[in-house]
């Protein structure tokens, strides 16, 4: 058993990450009027007198050990299938290979839908079922969706998905079993996104799309927060995360600045460096360029479907954040993915998504730059699991990586 039940939550308010327009956080919200990302914000002095890294002890396993500063207030409406407190294994033989000395994986295939999704929906649909949605939509590259049917489920509400028709058929599968209504749309997950929008506003359905409405980053965070807690305390130098709409590294990074307001952690941070795939990559291309927003990425295509994404409505806050934390971004082949992705498995005995093994394909190029170097403490992580992309392991689909 633990002692979190009626913890409150610190939640404070709504503000934009643009214009700084403040919302009552006991309304539904979704995007400020200027168009722009909602962060939640909390009474971090009221906070700080409940945290402090002794009461880590007693705390859940999940993305609810933190409740105070999570945004549900009752205890009875923070679901939870496990999601979270996932492991930060030591890659030891794939460093060996590589030359780094401290090679760290936060490996999320173990959440409950086999990706960090998971903990994103778990936080939104909690707190969006606090505040009465019982209908929920959303369009997804699969992941995301798979994640929102498991915790409607559990809600007993109800996911409408949209998503591309050539979505990994076994999430599809995972999407119906859950019991979710589903629509394969001819297109990309923006296209998906047009659908989803109009299918919200003709029946009134909650959309959940990525930053659109401003929980599933709060669930995201919990990365961060655990990783710190899984280091004693200490962050590491560099983290190399895959991106699509952004909802990880903007999520750690949020955590990051709370966790030192709380005083659990100095102001030292991690480099954060973003992976794309060569076939969608408006991130990398806009940091690079010095830009402050993406450009829609034309005809995107990539065996990664989770970075197929053209267009990230907080692609301002990504590239805000890899710049604030002196990080960077670079893109990789498909090919260079696969055989990451057989090399994990061959060496490390974990099958790994491919946007997961895009952190892998990362590290050679990223040494040859010197922008990192072996002595550094470095994070990959491992977003999702190998097991919702059987076809891929087919033996005539692997790639012999030695
Ligand atoms: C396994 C996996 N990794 C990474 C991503 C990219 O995440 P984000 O869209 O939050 O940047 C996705 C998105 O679908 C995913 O499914």
């Amino acid at each position: 058993m633990d002692s979190t039940s009626e913890i409150p939550s610190f939640l404070r308010n709504l503000v934009c990450t643009k214009c700084l327009k403040q919302y009552d956080p006991d309304e539904l919200h979704r995007l400020c009027t200027c168009g722009k990302v909602l962060f939640a914000e909390y009474d971090i002095e009221g906070a700080k007198e409940k945290i402090n890294q002794t009461s880590f002890e007693k705390r859940k396993h999940n993305i609810w050990r933190i409740p105070e500063i999570m945004p549900v207030r009752k205890e009875k409406n923070r679901f939870s299938l496990g999601e979270g407190f996932t492991p930060l294994l030591r890659l030891e033989n794939l460093g060996k290979i590589l030359g780094l000395k401290n090679l760290l994986l936060k490996n999320e295939s173990e959440n409950p839908t086999g990706s960090f999704k998971s903990r994103g929906l778990c936080a939104a649909v909690s707190r969006a079922y606090e505040l009465g949605v019982r209908e929920f939509v959303i369009p997804t590259a699969g992941n995301a969706g798979a994640a929102l049917a498991a915790y409607t489920a559990r809600t007993n509400t109800q996911a409408h998905v949209f998503m591309p028709k050539d979505t990994p058929p076994l999430i599809i599968n995972e999407i119906n079993a859950f019991g979710a209504d589903y629509h394969l749309v001819d297109g990309l997950i923006t296209d998906a996104g047009k659908e989803a929008r109009k299918a919200a506003e003709e029946h009134g359905w909650f959309d959940m799309s990525t930053l659109k409405e401003p929980y599933r980053v709060e669930g995201k965070k919990t990365m961060g927060y655990e990783i710190a807690e899984q280091m004693d305390w200490t962050l590491p130098d560099v983290i190399i995360y895959p991106t699509g709409g952004g909802t990880g590294i903007i999520g750690m990074w949020k955590a990051f600045d709370e966790m030192e307001k709380l005083g659990l952690v100095g102001n030292e941070r991690p480099r954060l460096i973003s992976v794309q795939s060569s076939g969608c990559a408006p991130i990398v291309k806009a940091f690079h360029e010095g830009k402050k927003y993406a450009e829609f990425w034309e005809n995107a295509e990539t065996l990664a479907a989770g970075l197929r994404v053209p267009a990230a409505i907080a692609d301002y806050l990504i590239l805000e954040t890899i710049r604030d934390s002196k990080g960077s971004a670079i893109e990789v082949d498909d090919l260079t993915i696969k055989i990451s992705m057989a090399q994990v498995a061959k060496e490390e005995g974990i099958m790994l998504a491919p946007e997961a093994a895009a952190t892998i394909a990362a590290l050679n190029p990223l040494i040859e730059n010197k922008e990192i170097s072996k002595d550094e403490n470095i994070i990959v992580f491992g977003t999702g699991s190998g097991l919702t992309t059987p076809e891929e392991w087919e033996i005539k689909a692997m790639v012999d990586y030695s």
